[in-house]
């Protein structure tokens, strides 16, 4: 469903030219749950923003469920991101002024689709914040404001969950009930793919991946 084919990402710092990518080519089926790990600088982070269309890449095809996104308009990247793809990041990146129940619907209202109530309340049940609904981020302890952010991340329904070390700032519980939460999520048929520094929780995926200066070696 997904397909990277000779992807590569320069960026310029000043007029130096910064090789993050370099001719990566990888197929990820519908419902696989991928680690991806590296050295720090490896390019995990520029392969995320590519894989979630937040980037396009330098070089190279990008096909989502056959479709050649490096193609595409502006416009229809907003579209493809806001509908197919959830991003967890290692900061959580909440709203600091909005409460957990308005976080995980501020989607729905990038995306001006109805807020259907019941629907947050029963995805603020499931990831175990009842009770905090009406909270703020800064109520919250690391654990739960990152289970607000998969909550937020799975608001438009994507068919994949891409995470950028989302157990980064968790302590070791939090960071397992937060690596058993993405796994449930994925034996819902979700597709997700997490870059981690975690080796124990890499392993338990279905495949894990190495990047190592921009390019999966071997
Ligand atoms: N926006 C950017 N501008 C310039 N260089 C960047 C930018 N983003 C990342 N890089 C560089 O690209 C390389 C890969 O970075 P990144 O994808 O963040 O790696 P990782 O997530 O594995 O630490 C690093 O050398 C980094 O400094
Ligand atoms: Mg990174």
């Amino acid at each position: 469903m997904i397909e990277l084919k000779g992807i590569e990402k320069t960026y310029l710092r000043g007029s130096e030219e910064v090789h993050a990518l370099k001719g990566i080519d990888m197929k990820i089926s519908k419902g696989e749950f991928i680690s991806i790990v590296g050295p720090s600088g490896s390019g995990k982070t520029s392969l995320l923003h590519v894989l979630g269309c937040l980037d396009r890449p330098s070089k190279g095809s990008l096909l989502i469920d056959g479709v050649a996104v490096e193609k595409m308009r502006e416009d229809e990247l907003v579209r493809i991101r806001r509908k197919k793809i959830g991003f967890v990041f290692q900061q959580f990146y909440l709203m600091p002024g909005l409460t957990v129940f308005d976080n995980i619907a501020l989607p729905l209202v990038f995306s001006r689709t109805a807020i259907d109530k019941e629907k947050i309340i029963g995805a603020i049940e499931l990831l175990g914040l009842k009770g905090r609904i009406e909270h703020y981020p800064k109520q919250l302890s690391g654990g739960e404001m990152q289970r607000v952010a998969i909550a937020r991340a799975l608001v438009n329904g994507p068919e994949i969950i891409l995470a950028d070390e989302p157990t980064g700032n968790l302590d070791s519980e939090n960071s397992e009930n937060i690596f058993e939460l993405l796994k449930s999520l994925h034996k819902n048929s979700l597709t997700v793919i997490m870059v981690t520094h975690n080796n124990d929780l890499a392993a338990r995926a279905d495949r894990t991946l190495l990047l190592k200066d921009g390019r999966f070696p071997g």
